[in-house]
């Protein structure tokens, strides 16, 4: 289904590379007058498709230039989304994006010692975040693994980051061995993690075990557990003046899009973080990818296309 977009941004590709065998990569120009809008790393872009699919890429470029670059991986058993990038987008071809939006937020602390982690095409948000932390001064570590053959950056990752660069080839180095890299590491020091989901998993629950600051960004979408409220529940939308029940079987947005009520969303999994929705009152059942134990606790807002209430009532700022 073609849904519609936050802040439309209308781009040119301007270049684009196949010199990786695993990766394509685009550089991308405003297409008219209008420069391209500010980012900061960890933010994505949402993709429309031909198709009307919506595909989430990590922008990978430099903050500020007057370019974006993504990274799309080929996969041998690709969704439409990469297939259609890696096969069909032509340089010269225009392309209509959304965004950027960021939920992988960079918190550059002085003093404060940061692990980046990365695995395969999750590289691509890594590298802007520790772009910034070499241009800070601050105590880094960049950890990358990937197949051989098909680690994508790694020639500008070795110039930036030299010996703070530790590259980990699966076929010849094996896993990460996560417990002795963080056993060294002080409290409260950061990680930053992008990969597949059971790369995330295995690094959190070694950071967690360390006591250290864990951040990551899930493209894939969690498994769903059943609701904590298994019942159906009411859905108070202040701004439109409605209220509405929400059955078990469906999406608060779903529900609130058949009132009528508009609101922006792009992948109905909890991944892209389009349909983001202030909280005002109700206790939450969080189902999403994207925030982090500290966002849930705050309780001030969801993402309504997966998650739910865990209380009888909710009260939305829609
Ligand atoms: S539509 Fe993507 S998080 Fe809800």
């Amino acid at each position: 289904m073609n849904r519609p977009l936050a802040s439309d941004v209308d781009v040119v590709v301007s270049r684009r590379d196949t010199s990786t065998e695993s990766v394509v990569v685009f550089e991308l120009t405003a297409r008219g007058d209008t420069p391209l809008p500010d980012w900061t790393p960890g933010a994505h872009v949402d993709v429309l498709q031909p198709s009307g699919l919506i595909r989430q890429y990590s922008l990978c470029g430099v903050p500020g230039s007057d370019t974006w670059r993504l990274g799309v991986l080929r996969e041998a058993e690709a969704r439409g989304g990469s297939k259609w990038m890696c096969d069909e987008l032509k340089e010269g071809q225009s392309l209509r994006l959304a965004g950027p939006r960021t939920h992988f937020h960079f918190e550059a602390e002085p003093d404060v010692a940061v692990f980046f982690l990365a695995a395969g095409i999750g590289v691509t948000p890594i590298i802007p975040m520790a772009a910034e932390a070499a241009a800070r001064h601050l105590d880094y570590q960049v950890h990358y693994s990937g197949h051989e053959g098909r680690m994508a950056f790694l020639p500008e990752l070795h110039a930036a980051h030299g010996e703070r660069l530790v590259t980990h080839v699966s076929e010849s180095d094996g896993r990460i061995d996560l417990d002795a890299l963080f056993s060294t590491a002080t409290p409260g020091s950061h990680v930053y993690c992008c990969g597949p989901a059971g790369f995330i998993d295995a690094v959190e629950a070694a950071a967690t075990a360390a006591r250290l600051d864990f951040h990551t960004e899930r493209f894939e979408a969690e498994t769903l557990t059943p609701p904590v409220w298994p019942e159906p529940f009411e859905v108070e939308l202040a701004m439109s003046g409605i209220t509405v029940t929400v059955p078990p079987d469906r999406s608060i947005l779903d529900v609130v899009e058949e009132e009528g009520v508009f609101v922006l969303s792009s992948c109905h999994e909890g991944t892209c973080g389009t349909c983001e929705t202030p909280v005002l009152e109700g206790e939450l059942d969080h189902r999403d990818s994207i925030l982090t134990p500290q966002e849930r606790a705050r309780g001030d807002v969801m993402f309504i296309c997966v998650s739910r209430a865990a209380c009888p009532r909710l009260v939305l700022d829609l």
